[in-house]
């Protein structure tokens, strides 16, 4: 009952301000766990920085982009000294990515996709029954809502002025995918081996597709984060986790509603 209300007051609103709201409803809810549970996080000062700068256009909240940059921290551990690539499956307009590029290790090449609103007919589309909130007339990440005035190529151009400090490289790919991509960009993310993956395409579909085209590339003890998880109106990252045969023995399931599977 309650996701369907959380849905249809969700709709009221148009997507930058939806979330702005849950921004303001989880910075207050975690604010309670001092005084509920007296658990207390001393947030690392590089972290709350960019966060101060993020957060006027991320679509996740800090207690969520406080699991990727620690899950980031981690992989750069793991893979210490090793030239590794990292992939990001949802963009929006550049808050874990720039989480990624600011705190991965030096010599990372980093491939993130999105449709950046080009594609919101094909993502509106192949939106199935596992996706109710995008079912009916709502249509997300249009270039009149959340693209508008975007530029993804200034994004690219930006965190690369911090990525070639530490000889590592951003490409930001336009598609839908997998269906509509460059071939040639396919075939380049097809050929290799990723040591982070950041899942976040929000519905069913494009999130199996994903998790099967990432199986057969991961390094071994990669980190594959899927975003979504347990929210109630993203419930399609859930039945693509469910129909892919990922073993969630070995997956960790965040208090935020990530999934943080080992490898
Ligand atoms: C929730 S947003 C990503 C949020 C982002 N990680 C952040 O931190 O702000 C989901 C994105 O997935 C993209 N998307 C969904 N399905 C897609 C597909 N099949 N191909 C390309 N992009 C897709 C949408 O355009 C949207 O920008």
């Amino acid at each position: 009952m309650f996701k369907h209300i959380r849905s249809f007051v969700g709709k009221l609103f148009n997507e930058n301000q939806q979330m702005l709201v849950v921004m303001y409803l989880s910075h207050f809810y975690w604010f309670l766990r001092k005084y509920f549970l007296a658990v207390e996080i001393i947030y690392p000062e590089e972290f709350l920085t960019n966060w101060s700068i993020i957060k006027h256009y991320s679509s996740q909240d800090r207690e969520r982009n406080f699991t990727v940059y620690q899950m980031i921290k981690v992989h750069n551990e793991i893979f210490k000294d090793k030239k590794t690539n990292v992939i990001e499956f949802g963009v929006d307009r550049g808050g874990t990515l720039t989480t990624i590029s600011k705190f991965v290790k030096d010599s990372s090449e980093i491939y993130a996709l999105d449709s950046f609103g080009f594609f919101s007919d094909d993502i509106k589309s192949n939106v199935t029954k596992y996706d109710q909130h995008y079912l009916g007339t709502y249509r997300p990440f249009t270039k009149k809502t959340r693209f508008k005035n975007f530029n993804y190529l200034a994004l690219e151009k930006q965190l690369n002025e911090i990525l070639i400090k530490k000889e590592s490289n951003l490409n930001i790919i336009k598609c839908y995918f997998p269906e509509k991509i460059d071939d040639e960009i396919f075939k380049k993310i097809s050929s290799i081996k990723y040591s982070f993956v950041h899942v976040d395409f929000d519905l069913y579909k494009p999130t199996l597709d994903v998790i099967k085209f990432v199986i057969p590339r991961h390094e071994k003890n990669a980190i594959i984060l899927l975003d979504d998880y347990n929210l109630i109106n993203q419930e399609g990252v859930k039945w693509a986790v469910r129909d892919s045969g990922v073993n969630i023995n070995k997956c960790i399931q965040t208090q935020s509603g990530q999934l943080i599977c080992y490898t």
